[in-house]
């Protein structure tokens, strides 16, 4: 609705450079530590977030909206299922007709081309709250977390664990651009599709795939799981069996570096992907993690926006 010129779309991380997204994160940290102290500024104040789930959230959507609502905006929520989308509007109509209501869409939907689809035709940003192949939200949320607690990424060996998907997607592309060492863990049966073996080649000696998850961790700075049964997965007992060994646990925890950190986007499967000595040990900083969502997105709203932190 206030749009003017191209809009700042947030839609996959290898969209943008280093020095970009190294902003938004110092903006991050900003707004934490403000709001730590109690100072809510009013940076989105009358701004209006349309938010579209056509998949289930917890984090994405309860810290958008708490974060619109600190910087003085508001949201609205819709499910894909009550609006028109549901019975045939196409997504270009969808997105012509939002952006003359609202400042700004985050959009949970599994399709990629669909979320292109309605940035193309959105006169106001779009921000990708997860799609099959990118979660760059998510992604904005481990890098924070880990500088927090260990200092710059740069050169810190990051072990992936489990299968392949959009999160492991967004980390690759952050690999690249942050120079850390990312040795990804996957069985030969979930093997990355086309599209994220195109990144990782891209990503050069930045990331490494191999099968062994042990080969992984040893001498990790960070061990990173995922939950096994994606959604939109169809096969959750195959899945399950295939993946076993790629558990993080303590035998595998032990491997990496004494101090290595274990992360978790959330929602974890305690029992398959992760134990609960791992994830509630003192390694483990997924709550943390989980925290600075809310925090990395008041950035990128604000980056989205135009509004100087
Ligand atoms: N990690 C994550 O995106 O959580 P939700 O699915 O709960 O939003």
């Amino acid at each position: 609705m206030t749009s003017t010129g191209t809009p700042r779309h947030f839609l996959n991380i290898d969209d943008f450079s280093y020095s970009e997204l190294r902003g938004m994160l110092n903006a991050a940290g900003s707004l934490k530590a403000r709001l730590k102290d109690g100072d809510r500024p009013q940076l989105l104040k009358d701004k209006v977030l349309a938010m579209i789930f056509d998949k289930q959230s917890t984090r994405t959507r309860v810290s958008f909206d708490v974060g619109m609502r600190q910087l003085g905006g508001e949201t609205i929520m819709l499910s894909g299922q009550e609006m028109q989308l549901s019975r045939e509007e196409t997504l270009a109509d969808t997105a012509r007709v939002m952006s003359r209501y609202v400042d700004a869409i985050m959009i949970r939907i599994l399709s990629h081309a669909d979320l292109t689809e309605l940035a193309d035709y959105s006169t106001v940003p779009v921000i990708n709250g997860l799609t099959r192949r990118a979660h760059p939200c998510q992604i904005m949320a481990d890098l924070m977390t880990f500088e927090e607690h260990r200092g710059p990424i740069k050169g810190a060996k990051v072990a992936w664990v489990g299968d392949s998907n959009n999160v492991l997607h967004s980390w690759v592309n952050a690999a690249e651009l942050f120079e850390c060492e990312l040795t990804i863990a996957v069985p030969d049966e979930y093997w990355p599709e086309k599209d994220l073996m195109l990144d990782i080649e891209k990503a050069g000696k930045w990331v490494k795939l191999i099968e062994d998850p042990r080969e992984a961790a040893e001498n990790a700075d960070l061990i990173i799981a995922d939950t096994w049964v994606s959604m939109g997965d169809t096969d959750a007992a195959e899945r399950r069996r295939v993946l076993k060994p790629y558990q993080v646990n303590t035998n595998l925890m032990a491997l990496a570096n004494k101090d290595a950190l274990f992360m978790h986007c959330l929602p974890a499967h305690r029992g398959d992907e992760v134990t609960d000595e791992v994830i509630d040990g003192p390694q483990s900083v997924v709550f943390d993690e989980a925290e600075n969502r809310l925090h990395a997105q008041k950035a990128i709203l604000c980056w989205s926006l135009g509004v100087d932190v």
